[in-house]
């Protein structure tokens, strides 16, 4: 995909003096005491601040924290915990402006945090009169917000439209590059890892991937239901038997490509969903009516870990069994660590795989770990995301 990429302009002196905008997704939890409990999206936008104020930029960055009601600010939708946290990783104090649609002092040199953007009323809905202000506050538009790069808001795409020049940021640009490398054009064979709850919202993901790759690993809830499709009984474990019929199909769609979904062939399983129930490893065709299926088993995980290592390319999203009960844990730990072992690129996105791969320390391992939630999976469901188009449509 063809971008603007800041970091060429920036290379190339053209930030120098400029206003510089970026839309960064400083979407991070907080406790109810609003402290930060997990920065790792603060950390990820620091390059392209860091670039633009060494480019000679005076630099705006903006985030939405949280679904605040717009033209309604409340204290706890505030960036200022995130002003405060970026300060820190920057070594320099960064004001918080509120109110500066209308006007944003700056100067070359500077860095300034613009309060939370989905307070603006008309942001959600892309408001154009909304997107020409924020545009006319800058020179420079930089889309630096993977995990919003599925959203069409006005300091996403409309923004885009209008700014004079609009480009990539380098975390935009990286999780741009390494949806490319593992999805358009992967290293083969490509493995993909689908696994969580249910097939429903997965349903789209399953669909679009049984098309690409050579391998679809499902796990969690989601095995369940295809352990069902493949008339293996499940007991009472999690699954959405009236989705047979799409189980099916991907079983089949993957079948006519000469691909394979793999069914677990042992699991493990308890008769209470609880940190301290037994764990029993069996057969999958001997689950018992009242078992619930927590884990995949020791052979299955092997047959997977041996499929990962030999892979050309992985995409992984959900841990494969209830691994934040160590008993439970061993099937998501055996993917991790072959996922970590292969040679493989891999790219790993999505809340419940991010606390794996820190559960499991593979962060080194991992060839990318995208930033993006709801982005990263609407990627894996083959769509465009908005951002990447209006920013390809604006660099032709
Ligand atoms: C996320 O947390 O996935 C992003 O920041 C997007 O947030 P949203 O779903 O509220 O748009």
């Amino acid at each position: 995909m063809k971008v603007l990429r800041f970091e060429d302009l920036a290379n190339d002196g053209q930030a120098r003096g400029r206003r510089v905008f970026i839309r960064a997704d400083l979407n991070v939890p907080q406790d109810d005491a609003g402290h930060i409990t997990e920065d790792t999206r603060i950390r990820a936008s620091v390059p392209c601040i860091a670039m633009a104020l060494q480019g000679g930029a005076a630099v705006m960055v903006t985030s939405h924290l949280g679904r605040p009601t717009e033209g309604e600010f409340k204290p706890e939708d505030s960036l200022a915990p995130v002003a405060k946290r970026l300060g820190e990783l920057l070594g320099r104090e960064v004001k918080l402006v509120a109110n500066w649609v209308d006007g944003v002092a700056v100067e070359p040199g500077e860095v300034v945090l613009l309060e939370n953007c989905r307070v603006n009323k008309g942001e959600k809905k892309n408001n154009p009169e909304l997107a020409q202000k924020m545009a006319a506050l800058c020179d420079i538009f930089v889309h630096d917000a993977f995990g919003t790069a599925h959203r069409a808001e006005a300091s996403t795409y409309g923004i885009a439209q209008f700014a004079k020049i609009a480009c990539a940021g380098p975390l935009l640009a990286a999780e741009i590059d390494a949806i490319s490398k593992a999805l358009a054009n992967p290293k083969r064979p490509l493995v993909a890892i689908v696994a969580g709850s249910k097939v429903s919202t997965k349903l789209t993901i399953l669909q679009s991937l049984a098309k690409n790759v050579d391998g679809l690993i499902v796990g969690g809830g989601i095995a369940n239901t295809f352990m069902l499709a493949a008339g293996l009984k499940i007991g009472k474990s999690l699954a959405e038997p009236d989705l047979l019929g799409e189980a099916t199909a991907v079983i089949a769609a993957m079948k006519a490509r000469g691909a394979e979904v793999p069914i677990p062939e042992d699991v493990v399983t308890a008769k209470a969903f609880a940190a301290d129930a037994p764990a029993t490893i069996k057969a999958a065709t001997e689950v018992a009516d009242d078992d619930l299926i927590l884990d995949i088993g020791p052979k299955t995980a092997a047959k997977l870990a041996a499929q990962l290592k030999a892979a050309g390319t992985i995409v992984w999203n959900g841990p494969v069994g209830v691994f934040e009960f160590d008993a439970f844990a061993k099937g998501t730990e055996a993917i991790a660590r072959a996922i970590a072992e292969s040679d493989a690129f891999s790219i790993a996105g999505g809340g419940d795989t991010l606390a794996a791969i820190a559960k499991y320390g593979i962060e080194q391992d991992v060839g990318y770990i995208s930033t993006g939630g709801g982005a990263f999976l609407e990627v894996l469901e083959g769509k465009t995301l908005p951002a990447f188009e209006i920013l390809s449509r604006r660099a032709a």
